[in-house]
């Protein structure tokens, strides 16, 4: 049987195809780059954009994995977190093709498919797992009991991982989205040149906190002159990036020490970042490591299908035309 999955909750239309097997037979995203002069995500022209790609975007997808919708057996379309009038047009669009084909519909947690992405690489990934979810919106530690059991462990305060490499980034001259250029310069400096706050790190619970970070940034940048600035430009992304890293990796540390598992999946954007892959694997001894391809960290339409398939073999999902979007992460499996 094959799914198709659809992805429209900020500013990616995306859709893949994949098989039961979690084997991606295509995977096409068109990023929306007409929210660049904003400086941020602009929800009404988001929505309107999805709207005009999201046919064209699944008809190319069905085309580049050579099927015809007659052979899809599952539709899973993100039902949320994500902008509601973005959520709205490929939950709409989703439930018109099921009900056309008369097919199965599941409303997939766009959180939990960043979880899943992992299936794609690793399709007999077993449960439990701890699961660090680090996106352009979401920070959060999983303990990940079951596929339909899922309890959240920790989550950020104040900002996101991804928002602050986005903000930080922005702060020194790099263009939204920041992350990969922030790690790409950060790779070329030095890690311990300025240490800028841990914030959070012993804390004694499984939350984060990202914004302080930000200050302090600020408050060092206006404390330094350009000339030494855009010398050491490379040091202090590595000095900045380093902070971040090390928190991440202290609760990591914390969770798989209280839920005693013996391994850790990293999910969503923020789960490209090399410097934090290899801490977490030298850090973390005699813990495994799963983490996606970066094409299946940041947003698409296979993890969404690959929720699908998954909520699908558990035999626990609800094929429901009335399914709801959400904007906040709520408990929908
Ligand atoms: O998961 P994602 O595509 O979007 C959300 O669901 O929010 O993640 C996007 C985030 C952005 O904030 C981007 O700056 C960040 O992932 N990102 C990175 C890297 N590549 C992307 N952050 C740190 N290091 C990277 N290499
Ligand atoms: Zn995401």
């Amino acid at each position: 049987m094959l799914t198709l999955g659809i992805e429209t909750s900020c500013d990616e239309t995306a859709v893949a195809v994949l098989d039961q097997d979690y084997r991606v037979l295509s995977n096409l995203i068109y990023s929306q780059s007409c929210h660049k002069d904003f400086g941020g995500v602009v929800p009404e022209i988001a929505s309107r954009e999805h709207l005009l790609k999201i046919n064209s975007l699944c008809i190319a997808a069905l085309h580049s994995a050579g099927v015809d919708l007659s052979q899809i057996g599952l539709i899973a379309a993100t039902a949320g977190p994500g902008l509601l009038g973005a959520l709205i047009v490929g939950l709409s669009y989703a439930k018109g093709l099921a009900y056309s084909l008369d097919i199965p519909l599941i409303g997939v947690n766009h959180i939990y498919a960043h979880i899943t992405a992992n299936r794609v690489e690793y399709p007999y990934l077993e449960f439990p797992f701890l699961a660090l979810v680090i996106s352009g919106g979401h920070t959060m530690l999983l303990d990940c009991i079951s596929s339909n059991n899922y309890s959240l462990l920790g989550t950020t305060v104040d900002d996101a991982a991804g928002e602050a490499f986005d903000k930080i980034g922005k702060l020194m001259g790099l263009d939204y989205p920041c992350g990969s250029k922030f790690a790409e310069l950060a790779h070329k400096g030095e890690p311990d040149f300025h240490k800028f706050p841990r914030a959070m790190i012993n804390s004694g619970d499984l939350n984060f906190s990202f914004s302080g970070l930000k200050t302090a940034v600020i408050n060092y940048i206006k404390s330094k002159e350009p000339v030494f600035l855009i010398e050491n430009e490379c040091n202090i992304f590595a000095s900045i990036q380093e902070a971040m890293v090390e928190v991440l990796e202290r609760k990591c540390k914390n969770a798989i020490k209280q839920l005693g598992y013996k391994k850790l999946v990293l999910a969503g954007g923020v789960a490209c970042n090399k410097r934090l892959k290899s801490v977490l694997k030298s850090g973390l001894k005699g813990c495994q490591l799963f983490f996606p391809r970066n094409e299946l960290c940041t947003d698409n339409g296979a993890m969404i299908a690959a929720h699908g398939i998954l909520q699908y073999k558990s035999g626990t999902f609800e094929n429901r035309l009335d399914v709801q979007p959400f904007s906040t992460f709520n408990k929908l499996t």
